[in-house]
C-alpha cells in the first residue's frame, strides 16, 4: 500500500474551511496518524456502511445516497485489500484517506456519510472493533496453548520431578501437575479476556464529538448491526474513554508475565546441567562458534517480548492519564501502542504453544533430580508425626537431623541404615522406607488440588470439560 507526500500548501480539504494555508511539514508529520491507522480500514469501512444504512433508515439520507455510499465503501474495501489504495498522509488518517476516496467515486453524495457523527466517535468505533477481534483471536490462542499443556499433563501425570521453591528443590512433584499449574495461569488470562470482551461490548458510534447530536438517528440499530450488546450510555466518556485498549495491554501485560515465567523455565530447564527438556530442532537455533550448542532462543525472545508490552501498557496510561474529557489528539498514540503488544502477544503464545507441544521430556533425568535434595524429608517428618504421634515440630527436628546425618555421609535419606535412624528416634521402624522415595511422596498427597496422579487427573478432566 503506497503512501504519498505532497507539499502542496492548500488546506485540508475535509477541515479546511476556515484555512487560508496547509499545514508546515513538521505539523503534517506530527499531526498524521495514516501510516499506522491504515490497519483499521476494514473496520472503518463496516462501521460507515452500518452508519449510513442507518442514516438512511432513519430517513436523514435518501436511500439513493445511501445506496451511493455503500456501494462506494464496499469498492474502497476490495481497493485497499487488494493494494490498488494510494493512501495519502496529507488526508491525516484512515477517516479521511477512505472519504476523500468516497467522494472521488461517487461525488457529492459521498458528504453526507459524516452527517451525525465527528472522528471522535469514528475512531473509537474502529478501535473498538479492532480490539474486540484481537481478544477474540486471543482468547483462540489461549484455548490452544491449553490444549498443548492438557496433552502433556495427560502424559505425565505419573512422571515425578523436583518442585522447587526458592529454585531450591523442595517436594517431588509430577511434570503433569507443573504442566497443570500452567493451565490454571493460563485460563485466567483466558477469563480476563472474555471479561474484557463484555466490558468493551457497548458501541460508542453516534456519540459525535463529545456531546451527541440532534439528528433522529438509532444508536440501538447500528449497535446492532456492528454485533455490539447496546449502545455507550454517556457521550462524554465514549470519545474519551481508551479503558478497553488499556484493558487489551493490561491482559497482554500479565498473560505476557506467565509467558515468561514459563519461558524462563523452559530456559533453565533445557540447560544441559538440568537436562528436563530438549526443545525440537523446530523452536532452537545452534551456534555460529560452537557447534554443540542448541539454544532456546524463541523463548528467550518470548521472555524480551513481555518487556516491550509492560511499555505499551506503561506508555498508553501515561498518555491518557492527564487528558480532560473529552477527546484530546493525545488518543491518536493509543493505536501503535496495542498494535505493537498485540503482535508480540499472538508471536508469545504461538511459539509458547510449538515449544510446549514438541519438547522432549527427559523423565529419567527428572526423576533423578526429584530424588536428590533431601526431597522427601517432608514426608518423613509427617511419618514421624502420623506413626510415631510425634508434635510436627518435633517431627521437623528429628528430620533435620536425619537430614544433616546423610548429608555427612554423602547419601539419600532412604540409604541410611535403620540403626542411624533409629539412634536419632527410637520410634522409627523400617515401615519408614515406604515414604522416603519420590513415588510414594508424590501418591500421598492427595490433597484437593494437590500433586498425586489422581488428583492431577481429576484436574485435567475439570479442565477438558472447560476447553
Ligand atoms: N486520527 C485520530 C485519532 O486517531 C482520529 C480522531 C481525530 N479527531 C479529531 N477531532 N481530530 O485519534
Amino acid at each position: 500500500m503506497a503512501e504519498s507526500n505532497t507539499d502542496t500548501k492548500s488546506s485540508n480539504q475535509m477541515w479546511g474551511g476556515r484555512f487560508a494555508s496547509g499545514p508546515d511539514a513538521i505539523m503534517e508529520e506530527i499531526n498524521a496518524s495514516i501510516g499506522f491507522d491504515k490497519k483499521l480500514f476494514a473496520q472503518d469501512i463496516r462501521g460507515s456502511v452500518a452508519h449510513a444504512t442507518m442514516l438512511a433508515h432513519q430517513g436523514i439520507i435518501s436511500p439513493d445516497d445511501k445506496d451511493k455510499i455503500v456501494h462506494g465503501l464496499n469498492t474502497i474495501l476490495s481497493e485497499i485489500e487488494s493494494g490498488n489504495f494510494e493512501f495519502s498522509r496529507r488526508l491525516e488518517d484512515i477517516h479521511m484517506n477512505i472519504e476523500a476516496r468516497l467522494a472521488t467515486l461517487i461525488g457529492p453524495a459521498a458528504g453526507r456519510l459524516h452527517t451525525a457523527r465527528s472522528r471522535n466517535d469514528q475512531v473509537a468505533l474502529d478501535f473498538r472493533l479492532w480490539v474486540k477481534e484481537e481478544l477474540e483471536k486471543t482468547e483462540k490462542m489461549l484455548t490452544g496453548l491449553i490444549a498443548a499443556f492438557l496433552d502433556r499433563a495427560e502424559e505425565h501425570a505419573e512422571s515425578v520431578m523436583p518442585g522447587f521453591t526458592h529454585l531450591q528443590t523442595a517436594q517431588p512433584v509430577t511434570f503433569g501437575h507443573h504442566c497443570m499449574a500452567y493451565v490454571e495461569m493460563f485460563g485466567r488470562d483466558r477469563s480476563r479476556v472474555r471479561h474484557a470482551i463484555e466490558h468493551l461490548d457497548e458501541s460508542p458510534i453516534g456519540a459525535a464529538a463529545l456531546a451527541g447530536t440532534g439528528y433522529p438517528i438509532d444508536r440501538h440499530m447500528t449497535a446492532k448491526a456492528l454485533g455490539f450488546r447496546e449502545p455507550t450510555r454517556n457521550s462524554i466518556d465514549t470519545v474519551s474513554d481508551r479503558d478497553f485498549a488499556i484493558e487489551f495491554l493490561s491482559i497482554a501485560a500479565i498473560s505476557g508475565m506467565h509467558l515468561s515465567r514459563l519461558a524462563e523455565e523452559i530456559v533453565i530447564w533445557s540447560t544441559p546441567q538440568f537436562g528436563f527438556v530438549r526443545l525440537s530442532d523446530a523452536f532452537s537455533t545452534g551456534s555460529s562458534i560452537m557447534p554443540q550448542k542448541k539454544n532456546p532462543d524463541a523463548a528467550e525472545l518470548v521472555r524480551a517480548k513481555t518487556g516491550r508490552i509492560n511499555g505499551s501498557l506503561v506508555a498508553l496510561l501515561t498518555i491518557m492519564k492527564g487528558l480532560p474529557l473529552a477527546y484530546s489528539k493525545d488518543m491518536q498514540e493509543d493505536k501503535e501502542q496495542v498494535f505493537d503488544a498485540a503482535e508480540s502477544l499472538e508471536l508469545a503464545i504461538a511459539a509458547m504453544t510449538g515449544m510446549v507441544r514438541d519438547m522432549t521430556v527427559n523423565t529419567a533425568r527428572m526423576k533423578a533430580a526429584a530424588g536428590s535434595g533431601y526431597s522427601t524429608a517432608t514426608d518423613l517428618a509427617d511419618w514421624l508425626v502420623r506413626e510415631a504421634g510425634l508434635p510436627f515440630r518435633d517431627a521437623h527436628h528429628v528430620t533435620g537431623r536425619a537430614v544433616a546425618l546423610a548429608e555427612s555421609k554423602g547419601c539419600d535419606l532412604a540409604e541410611l541404615p535403620l540403626a542411624d535412624l533409629q539412634a536419632i528416634h527410637s520410634a522409627i521402624t523400617d515401615k519408614v522406607y515406604d515414604v522416603l522415595t519420590v513415588e510414594a511422596s508424590v501418591a500421598s498427597r492427595k490433597s484437593f488440588g494437590g500433586t498425586a496422579p489422581s488428583e492431577v487427573r481429576k484436574q485435567i478432566a475439570f479442565w477438558r470439560a472447560r476447553n
